[in-house]
């Protein structure tokens, strides 16, 4: 029989996931299917249940799902317990569940695989301090960053997550208005300004000379916000998370499948429509 897999959200309409996934098991002959379930905002925990008693072999979960994913999980990766969030649910035999973080891998792999950012001591500004910044963190830090600083709106957020690092020394927290005469080479948006069409408000000398901008997220079709903003403050590269998109799909692949897909052609293809 056809593995069943799905992604869980509300709203799910625009998910890539599905074209992702189906792009990978062609490319990988897997005999699967990947749908979407739009999640009951009052059940979750119902649909997740449904869905694994009904024999599913794995789920993506997204917003606003994760942190409850993460508490549904009888099992968690070590990743997953330091984002408080989870992006992929693995059934266990006996019926318990695993739960996993593929978010900040698909960061980093993105930014260091595909496009060669040199991440060894560079200075790195992560902007937000919610769900999606949180999951970045551990990842980026095993990069080997020389500085990571979290900057947000509100201060005491960014300070409180800095201090929750697995290494303080390198981590720091600050409000948005601190940032005036501190230089970057590398600055992630993981803030939900993009949302409406905004940019979180930093100051232009944010970015060194051949700095990087990089927006976690991916408007298809047009230039987020925030890349706009690397544009316009002259980055060296000004990159969406359409990468990443599909790099944190390709390790959930790997997790229930074991193969690894081939993502250069899966983001020019949907980058392409
Ligand atoms: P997510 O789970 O997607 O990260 P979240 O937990 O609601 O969502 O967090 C949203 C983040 O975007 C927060 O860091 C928020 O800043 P505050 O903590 O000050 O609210 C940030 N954010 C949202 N809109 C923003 C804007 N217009 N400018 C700057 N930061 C913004």
């Amino acid at each position: 029989m056809t593995d069943q897999y799905a992604v869980i959200g509300n709203p799910i309409a625009h998910s890539k996931s599905p074209a992702i996934h189906a792009a990978f098991a062609a490319q990988t002959r897997q005999d699967l299917s990947y749908a979407s379930i739009l999640g009951d905002l009052e059940d979750f925990v119902g649909d997740v249940r449904d869905f694994f008693s009904a024999g599913g072999r794995g789920l993506n979960v997204t917003v606003p799902f994760k942190e409850q994913a993460w508490e549904l999980a009888d099992q968690l990766s070590e990743r997953a317990a330091a984002a408080a969030a989870v992006n992929t649910l693995i059934p266990l035999p006996g019926g318990s569940i695993r739960g996993d973080n593929t978010d900040g891998v698909g960061l980093v792999t993105d930014l260091g695989c595909n496009h060669r950012f040199n991440f060894s001591g560079a200075r790195v500004l992560l902007l937000g301090a919610g769900g999606a910044s949180r999951g970045v963190i551990g990842p980026l830090l095993e990069q080997g960053l020389g500085q990571l600083v979290i900057a947000n709106r509100t201060a005491g957020k960014a300070r409180a997550l800095a201090a929750e690092a697995a290494d303080p020394a390198k981590v720091s927290g600050c409000g948005l208005d601190e940032l005036a005469g501190s230089g970057y080479d590398l600055i992630v948006n993981g803030t939900a300004a993009g949302l409406s069409n905004q940019v979180p408000a930093i100051p232009a000398d944010c970015l060194l000379p051949g700095g990087w901008v990089y927006d976690m997220m991916y408007d298809p079709g047009k230039a987020t916000a925030f890349v706009g903003w690397g544009r316009q403050h002259a980055a060296a590269r000004a990159l969406d998370g359409l990468g990443m998109l599909v790099e944190q799909a390709a390790e959930s692949f790997f997790l229930w499948r074991g193969i690894r897909p081939d993502t250069e052609p899966v983001i020019q293809q949907l980058r392409a429509n």
